[in-house]
């Protein structure tokens, strides 16, 4: 008999719902909000609103894209947390409204395992290469920097993680602070393809074991700008390109280096990269050619599974429903947690 997880996301700016079958994804539906662009970054409140308004027309039109009847449903999954309270609520609350509807379990998803399992998602006829366990996860996005160690669908562990900000979060500031709009990241990606990433140097963070930190390289960036435009007002303007480039080899070296550390300390050569960041072509790219080197085995999610979707969350509730796994209706959504 077929196994077929409905599956919603809507941990933070974007609702999703995604269909999978017998660990095939037959549909993965997204709705962003522009709500925020002017803003420079996510507004709680709005993000809550935009679910609520978003999550009927995207969880049907995953239904009908899916082609498969309500009947068919086995299991409602969705992100239970680490995430904005008020648009986890939407999701969980949506999530429960359907599985008791269809008289359905209903599996409770952490967002962050979602990311782990990714590379995992499989396309109707595409026959990819997944990951071989265990693996190295290098988990880049708004909210999280770690390095995951995983051993199975169902077992991991956090062997590394930042202690202040996000990379994205830096990625973000740095965009803000050069007045390039939001998310900083896609737009720092652009404008440093034309750049020189050795022109500027900014200070990295000398941080025990295989933690990140990036409050200090931020601030770093923040006083360099302010003394530069004492003496040239138009520095900004003039260096942009150059700023980008610089800036986002300084993130990607410290992404590097504890990678390469944690690879070292564990043995492992399996390399998967996920969250936002991971979409980024120069850390990539770096990546890569440092892979090469170490003979490390790369795995980089399609760009539309390094943000924030539902396949994911299906993915990992379908490893969940067939072990046996539920949460009662009475589960409430966890703004922060690091696994459950
Ligand atoms: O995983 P995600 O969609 O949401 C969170 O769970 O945070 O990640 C969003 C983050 C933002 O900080 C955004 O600027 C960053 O991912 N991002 C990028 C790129 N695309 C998205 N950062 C650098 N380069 C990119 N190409
Ligand atoms: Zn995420």
């Amino acid at each position: 008999m077929s196994v077929v997880i409905l599956a919603i996301e809507s941990s933070c700016d974007d609702t999703s719902a995604a269909v999978l079958k017998d660990g095939v994804v037959l549909s993965n539906i997204m709705a962003g909000q522009d709500v925020h662009r002017n803003f420079g970054g996510v507004i709680p409140e709005l993000a809550s609103r935009a679910h609520q308004q978003n999550i009927l027309p995207v969880v049907s039109e995953a239904i009908r894209i899916a082609d498969v009847k309500l009947r068919d449903i086995n299991s409602i999954a969705f992100t239970r947390g680490p995430g904005l309270l008020g648009s986890l609520l939407v999701g969980t609350s949506f999530a429960k409204g359907v599985a008791i509807s269809l008289k359905v379990p209903l599996v409770d998803v952490n967002h962050l395992h979602g990311h782990l399992l990714s590379h995992f998602i499989s396309e109707p006829g595409v026959n990819n290469e997944h990951p071989c366990f265990p693996y190295l996860a290098l988990l880049v996005s708004g909210g999280h920097t770690q390095i995951v160690r995983v051993d199975d669908f169902m077992s991991y562990e956090i062997i590394g993680s930042t202690i202040d900000d996000a990379v994205g979060e830096a990625f973000d500031k740095c965009a803000k602070l050069l007045d390039l709009g939001y998310p900083g990241g896609p737009i720092i990606d652009k404008l440093a393809k034309n750049g020189n990433p050795l022109k500027f140097k900014f200070a990295k963070p000398v941080i025990k074991g295989l933690d990140y930190s990036f409050s200090g390289v931020k601030t770093s960036l923040l006083y360099f700008l302010r003394d530069s435009l004492k003496e040239d007002p138009n520095f900004i303007k003039n260096n942009l390109h150059d700023l980008c480039a610089s800036f986002q080899k300084t993130l990607t070296d410290i992404l590097l280096d504890k990678l390469i550390k944690a690879s070292k300390e564990t043995g492992i050569k399996t390399i998967t990269l996920g969250g936002g960041v991971s979409a980024n072509s120069y850390l990539r790219e770096t990546v890569a050619e440092e892979g090469r080197g170490r003979e490390w085995k790369l795995f980089f999610p399609e760009i539309k599974y390094t943000t924030d979707n539902a396949a994911m969350i299906a993915v990992v509730g379908y490893y969940k429903y067939l072990s046996g796994m539920s949460i009662g209706l009475d589960s409430t959504p966890v703004s922060r947690v690091e696994s459950f």
